[in-house]
C-alpha cells in the first residue's frame, strides 16, 4: 500500500485552526463551548464531512467522525485527541491527533484501503480543565469513569453549570447517554506531540507510550482576615497570601521529597482577593496538580500535602479547604496497541522509543474501555502549553504516517 501524506495540507490545515483563537496570535486560547470551540468544532465538520465522513456529537460534544468499515457491526477502531486548548496555548497540542487522524483516514482512502472495521475520528470535549476543573471530560463521560450525576453538579470558572452551557452549545441529549457500549472499540490509538524534551534530546523520531502517569487535582481555598496595610500590626495578621506562599512551598517539597524524577507537582492558579496594594489578602483561592507513574506514592504525596495545610493552618490561624477534583490510577497501553504501533515503524524503517507519559490525555480514559496506545512525536525543547510549542512539519507527517499504517493494520 502506497501511504502519501499530504503535509502541504496537513501543515495548512494546522495552522488554519490556530487561527480559531480567542487569544493574541500565535498563542491560541479555546477553551471549552467557548465561541472559539465551537467555530473549530464547525470547522473540522466540515473538513470531516468532505472526506466523506459520517458526523455524530453526544450530550457532552464529543465529536465521531466515521469511516464504514465493510463490516459495520463489528467493533470500531478508533483514533483522535482534542482541539480544546488552554489559555496562551500552542497550536499543535490536541490538534496534532485530531488533524494528523483526519490526515491518516484521508491518506487510507487515497491509498485505495477498505478498513474491514470502520475507523473513527474522536474530538474530545474538555481536556484541558481550565473551565470545569477536571481534565478529559468527553473521555472520563465516554468511559464511565465519571457518572452522569457527578458531571451534572460541575460548575465552570464563572458559576456557570456544566448542564446549562453544554446545552446552550447544542448538546442537549441525555448525560448518561455519553458512556459507550461495552466493545464498542477494538482499539484506540492517540498521536500527541511528547510535551518533553527526550525524543528531541535522544534524536529519536517517534516514542511509543506505554503508560500514563496518574494525575490528582483540587482546589484550594485559604481564608484569614483582611485590613488596612497600614493599620494591622504583624503579630495581629492572619495574611492568607502568606500562609498560601508556605503552602506552595510545601507543595513543592512533598514532590521533590519522593527523589523520584516522575513525581511532579504544581501550583498554577494563585488568586488573590481583594487584590489591592494597601490591604491584607484576605482570601486567595489556588489550584494544585500532582502526578506520578506510582499511585502509591502519588497519593502518598497528596498526603504530605494535606498534613502541610493542617499545620499551615494551624499555626497561622487561617482557615485551608481543600476539594479534591480528582485522583485517577495511572493506564497501562495494550500490547494489541503498542505491538501494532511497533510493527509500523519498523516497516517504515523509524527508530522508536517505549516511554512514559506524564502528561494526562483522553488516552488514560480511553484505556478503561479499549485497549489504548499511544504515539510521540518530538516538540521543540520540550515546550508545550506555551504560544511557541512547535512540531516540524516532518516530524508530524512521520507520525501521521505511522498513524495510519497503524489504522491500517487494526482495522483490516
Ligand atoms: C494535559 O493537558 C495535561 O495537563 O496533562
Ligand atoms: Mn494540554
Ligand atoms: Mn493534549
Amino acid at each position: 500500500m502506497n501511504l502519501e501524506i499530504d503535509q502541504q495540507r496537513l501543515q495548512s490545515e494546522i495552522d488554519d485552526l490556530a487561527q480559531i483563537t480567542e487569544g493574541e496570535p500565535p498563542a491560541v486560547t479555546r477553551i471549552v463551548f467557548s465561541s472559539a470551540d465551537l467555530r473549530a468544532r464547525a470547522w473540522l465538520a466540515e473538513k470531516c464531512q468532505e472526506s466523506g465522513l459520517t458526523i455524530r456529537t453526544d450530550a457532552v460534544g464529543n465529536t465521531f467522525a466515521r469511516w464504514q468499515g465493510g463490516n459495520p457491526v463489528a467493533p470500531a477502531v478508533g483514533t483522535g485527541s482534542h482541539v480544546d486548548a488552554i489559555p496562551n496555548a500552542g497550536k499543535y497540542d490536541g490538534v496534532v491527533g485530531v488533524l494528523g487522524g483526519l490526515e491518516a483516514i484521508r491518506t487510507l482512502q487515497r491509498a485505495g484501503f477498505c478498513p474491514a472495521h470502520s475507523i473513527e475520528l474522536l474530538v474530545f470535549t474538555s481536556e484541558e480543565p481550565t473551565r470545569f476543573g477536571v481534565g478529559c471530560l468527553g473521555s472520563r463521560l465516554l468511559s464511565g469513569a465519571m457518572s452522569a450525576e457527578a458531571a451534572a453538579q460541575l460548575t465552570g470558572i464563572n458559576g456557570d453549570p456544566l448542564d446549562t452551557v453544554r446545552r446552550a452549545a447544542g448538546f442537549t441529549g441525555d448525560l448518561a447517554s455519553v458512556r459507550l457500549p461495552a466493545n464498542y472499540y477494538k482499539a484506540f490509538v492517540e498521536l500527541h506531540i511528547e510535551q518533553g524534551p527526550i525524543l528531541e534530546q535522544e534524536k529519536i523520531p517517534l516514542g511509543i507510550v506505554q503508560k500514563i502517569a496518574a494525575p490528582a487535582s483540587a482546589r484550594i481555598l485559604v481564608e484569614g482576615s483582611g485590613g488596612h496595610a497600614g493599620g494591622v500590626l504583624m503579630p495581629d495578621r492572619k495574611d492568607a497570601l502568606c500562609a498560601a506562599s508556605e503552602l506552595i512551598l510545601a507543595v513543592e517539597s512533598a514532590a521533590c521529597s519522593t527523589h523520584a524524577p516522575d513525581t511532579v507537582s504544581t501550583v498554577g492558579i494563585c488568586e488573590v482577593f481583594p487584590g489591592a496594594v494597601n490591604s491584607i489578602p484576605s482570601r486567595v483561592r489556588l489550584s494544585l496538580d500532582v502526578r506520578d507513574t506510582d499511585l502509591v506514592r502519588r497519593d502518598s504525596v497528596m498526603q504530605k500535602i494535606a498534613e502541610a495545610i493542617n499545620a499551615i493552618a494551624a499555626r497561622r490561624a487561617v482557615a485551608i479547604r481543600a476539594e479534591l477534583l480528582n485522583a485517577d490510577a495511572p493506564a497501562d497501553c495494550s500490547l494489541l496497541v503498542t505491538a501494532a504501533l511497533a510493527e509500523s515503524c519498523r516497516a517504515h524503517d523509524f527508530a522508536f522509543l517505549p516511554m512514559v507519559s506524564r502528561a494526562y490525555h483522553d488516552s488514560l480514559f480511553m484505556s478503561h474501555v479499549a485497549p489504548t496506545g499511544m504515539l510521540f512525536i518530538p516538540c521543540r525543547n520540550g515546550w508545550s502549553h506555551r504560544p511557541d510549542e512547535y512540531a516540524s512539519l516532518e516530524d508530524i507527517a512521520r507520525g501521521t504516517l505511522i498513524l495510519a499504517e497503524t489504522l491500517a493494520r487494526l482495522s483490516s
